[in-house]
């Protein structure tokens, strides 16, 4: 399984102090900066924009920070660009927001950014197999896309357990609810990249919140 990557979720961070909050958690040990994008249409909530992202990178060099875009919106292929001026590593987008999710990994490659396809609860693991092989990363959604705070739904892990089965070489992320207290069942299904928000964010001790995901995921 590859390594361990752990991402905060910066969702649960202080919307008014984006930048700062971003070089806090990379400080606290961050691997990535996990950024969700929601549209209000393809999820019924409303976040931030390439706009918003381009500031954010004006305060953390290319290089410094992974920017990992998690795209809840109902037309990804319209943002591609953007967020590639915008300074975003990986444009994660959903199966289920697009018809074409072959066409859209080539022009997320050809922007120069990682590709990753998020699929929701409900969406089969076997939807994107026929895509891991043009893929950087599948992202299994553990709650239902479009807030924080939600309860991690264990029965989504025998789709991370199907997924590293057959791709032991995947990068495989899980979204939502992660925690000290679910990070064991994310693991031992194969997850080795973890996004975590309140996790993180509302933990005594960021640093140490981070440092137990990633030990977990890597023992
Ligand atoms: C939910 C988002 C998540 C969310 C995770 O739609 O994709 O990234 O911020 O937050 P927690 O870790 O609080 O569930
Ligand atoms: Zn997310």
């Amino acid at each position: 399984m590859p390594e361990a990557k752990i991402a905060p979720s910066i969702l649960a961070g202080d919307f008014g102090n984006l930048a700062s909050e971003c070089k806090r958690m990379m400080s606290c040990g961050a691997d990535w900066l996990h950024i969700d994008i929601m549209d209000g249409h393809f999820v019924p909530n409303l976040t931030i924009g390439a706009p918003v992202v381009t500031c954010i990178r004006g305060a953390i060099p290319k290089g410094d920070s992974f920017f990992d875009c998690h795209m809840m919106v109902s037309k990804p292929e319209q943002w591609v660009d953007d967020f590639a001026k915008a300074g975003g590593d990986q444009y994660c987008f959903h199966f289920e927001a697009t018809s074409d999710p072959n066409a859209l990994i080539d022009q997320i490659h050809a922007a120069g950014m990682r590709a990753g396809c998020a699929i929701k609860p409900k969406t089969p693991a076997s939807a994107v197999f026929d895509l891991v092989p043009k893929l950087d990363m599948v992202l299994v959604m553990t709650v239902e896309p479009g807030f924080g705070g939600q309860k991690f739904m264990h029965d989504c892990m025998p789709k991370v357990e199907e997924l590293r089965s057959k791709f032991p070489d995947l990068d495989i992320e899980v979204d939502g609810g992660l925690s000290a207290a679910t990070i064991d069942v994310a693991a031992d299904a194969g997850a080795n990249v973890i996004v975590a928000g309140t996790g993180v964010f509302q933990a005594k001790d960021p640093r140490e919140a981070i440092a137990l995901l990633r030990d977990t995921v890597n023992k």
